[in-house]
């Protein structure tokens, strides 16, 4: 039987994409000039994630509560998600990436949920990593969604109690396995209201560079990182 406390290659990796701003500002330009240039970063990071024989790398795109930004800069940023998720399908195929949602479609402008949808379907069969973009996406709201969806179709009188596996079921993915490691970057130490349910036990890597410096160098530092953790589940050592 394999022992859940060697842990090599983390299989799945959340990663909290943070400091476009600051990048951007440092350099005298405009926030969003950051953004764009985190989209060059997620590409280096996810080839390295490839090469590395990572499976799943979920990529926290914009929160539940990035909402409350300017007008101007969440406008910007879901033109870019949208035109990305467009733009990017030549990468995608040549580099045998499935995409999946993580996340609330309802509240996404149309373009961008139905850019989310095809991009999704267009994927499904490949399979050299899965690369899960957390768009609209708040673990809280993504547990209380996964609450509803479990009540939905019971009656009140026939209400068991909800056990972790009937709400593990029915979470936005199911199938994905809890992150092993989440990297967050830019130099703040929290969560964010990422992944809340599946973080359970992952390993927690911060890292005071910006995201648009991540390079794959950094990805590999991270995995060697996390690959001296050793990990007891709450088990004895
Ligand atoms: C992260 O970068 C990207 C999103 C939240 C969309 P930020 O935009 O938060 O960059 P900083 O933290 O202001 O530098
Ligand atoms: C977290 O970054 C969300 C994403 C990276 C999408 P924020 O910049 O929004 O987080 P806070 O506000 O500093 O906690
Ligand atoms: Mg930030």
């Amino acid at each position: 039987m394999s022992d859940p406390s060697v842990s090599i290659t983390p299989r799945h990796i959340g990663i909290i994409m943070d400091g476009n701003g600051r990048w951007a500002t440092m350099r005298k330009m405009r926030r969003t000039r950051g953004h764009r240039e985190g989209i060059e970063a997620a590409k280096r990071v996810v080839l390295e994630g490839i090469r590395q024989g990572v499976e799943f790398l979920s990529l926290y795109a914009f929160s539940t509560e990035n909402w409350r930004r300017a007008e101007e800069e969440v406008s910007f940023i879901m033109g870019l998600v949208a035109r990305n998720l467009r733009d990017q399908y030549d990468f995608y195929r040549d580099n045998n990436v499935r995409v999946t949602h993580s996340g609330n479609l309802d509240g996404l402008p149309d373009e961008v949920r139905q850019e989310i949808t095809t991009v999704t379907r267009e994927t499904a069969d490949n399979d050299a990593i899965t690369v899960n973009l957390a768009v609209n996406y708040g673990g809280r709201d993504e547990i209380v969604r996964a609450v509803n969806r479990w009540i939905e179709g019971r009656t009140a009188d026939h209400l068991p109690q909800i056990r972790e596996a009937d709400l593990h079921a029915h979470l936005d993915l199911p199938q994905m396995p809890d992150p092993d490691l989440v990297i967050r970057t830019g130099g703040e130490k929290r969560i964010s209201n990422f992944l809340l349910w599946e973080c359970a036990y992952a390993e927690l890597y911060f890292s005071p560079r910006l995201w648009p410096e991540w390079t794959g160098d950094d990805l590999r530092e991270a995995i060697t990182d996390f690959s001296h953790r050793k990990r007891n589940f709450g088990g004895m050592r």
